[in-house]
């Protein structure tokens, strides 16, 4: 067995981490209260060797937690001091503490280990996640919209080929091209929310007006846009941004009923700061917070997390829904974003 001089006060110098090596039966005789005089046997199982000379008397206090032996608190005495046990008993108590607060401190560090490792997970599901979408994207577009428009083709030659005395036939086929076309829009929908090519060409503001334009489209709302978000920002903060957006405006065309959606990117002092605000039915947040099969607002608020920044949301229903969000602005990497 070894054992660690952690710390000590008093007439001893500081003492440094060092280590105490001892038998195990030293070490089980240890998990009693010791009072060692100069010159007896007990005097053995005092940890620091230098101590045994210099002074007369010494004191074990065991620390105990759940009946495991966790430590032990020795005490000097410059001249020869029998305990009385009262002051046994209080020191078992203050040992009592010891142990309590010890061990806190272990399961805090334990707890913000863990924390540290499930956030740096996130991190990279998040990446895993966005690379997952490009290649979907990309493979519906090679492969299911070439074929799509393959499709459409051979619908419009059968079409032109068909005699106008087959009504029938000819009016079946118009049918099918017609629906291989929704499908094609459809699909080009799905690459473009999958994997956004105008993030990456256009940049972050054409980005978020597209993403506007579509809402504006899909539901009868009125959209104001105060898009001036800072002029370099990495890949990572720009998709970051723009998923944030999106899961905002996903969720006002969903949930929200509004007639108004205003949105807002901006930076000022070193930060970010993204708002999107609708003057539709609300929520109550606790409650959704607490939504099984919802990750919407909890993916935000781990996004968010994860670059540094600060999650609000501002509800209550019948009084609109107002999603806010500060980023740190991160450290310039990359092309300054083309659209602002
Ligand atoms: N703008 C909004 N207006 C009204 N209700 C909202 C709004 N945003 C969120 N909510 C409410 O909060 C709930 C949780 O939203 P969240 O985005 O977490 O999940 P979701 O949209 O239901 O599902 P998903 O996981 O697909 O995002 C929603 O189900 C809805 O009831
Ligand atoms: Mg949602």
């Amino acid at each position: 067995y070894s054992l660690r001089v952690a710390a000590s006060c008093g007439a001893l110098e500081p003492v440094a981490e060092q280590r105490v090596d001892c038998s195990a039966a030293a070490w089980r005789r240890l998990a009693q209260a010791q009072c060692a005089m100069a010159g007896s046997r007990r005097m053995d199982l005092v940890l620091q060797p230098n101590w045994r000379s210099r002074f007369p008397t010494c004191w074990s206090v065991p620390l105990t937690l759940d009946g495991r032996r966790m430590g032990v608190i020795q005490f000097g005495f410059s001249k020869t001091y029998e305990w009385l046990p009262r002051e046994v008993e209080l020191l078992s108590a203050a040992a009592e503490r010891c142990v309590l607060a010890a061990e806190k401190a272990r399961l805090v560090r334990d707890l913000a280990a863990r924390e540290g490792q499930i956030r740096e997970l996130a991190g990279r599901m998040l990446e895993v996640e966005e690379r997952e979408r490009r290649r979907i994207s990309s493979e519906l577009h090679d492969e299911t919209g070439q074929s799509l428009l393959c499709i459409r083709l051979q619908l419009e030659m059968l079409e032109a080929a068909t005699p106008e005395n087959c009504a029938h036939l000819k009016s079946g086929l118009s049918e099918a091209r017609a629906l291989t076309e929704s499908t094609i829009v459809e699909t080009r929908r799905l690459i473009s929310a999958l994997s956004p090519a105008v993030l990456q060409q256009l940049g972050l503001t054409a980005a978020l007006r597209q993403l506007a334009a579509r809402l504006r489209q899909s539901h009868q709302m009125k959209l104001k846009l105060h898009l001036a978000p800072p002029r370099e920002l990495g890949e990572q903060a720009k998709t970051a941004i723009y998923r944030l957006v999106q899961e905002c405006l996903s969720n006002v065309a969903r949930h929200s009923s509004a007639l108004n959606v205003n949105i807002s990117v901006t930076s000022a002092d070193g930060r970010i700061r993204l708002c999107v605000e609708d003057d539709g039915v609300g929520f109550r947040v606790e409650e959704a917070a607490a939504k099984r099969g919802s990750f919407g607002l909890a993916g935000m608020r781990e996004r968010v997390a994860l670059l540094g920044g600060k999650f609000h949301v501002h509800s209550q229903p019948g009084q609109g829904t107002r999603v806010c969000i500060g980023l740190p602005l991160p450290v310039k990497r990359g092309r300054p974003d083309p659209g602002s």
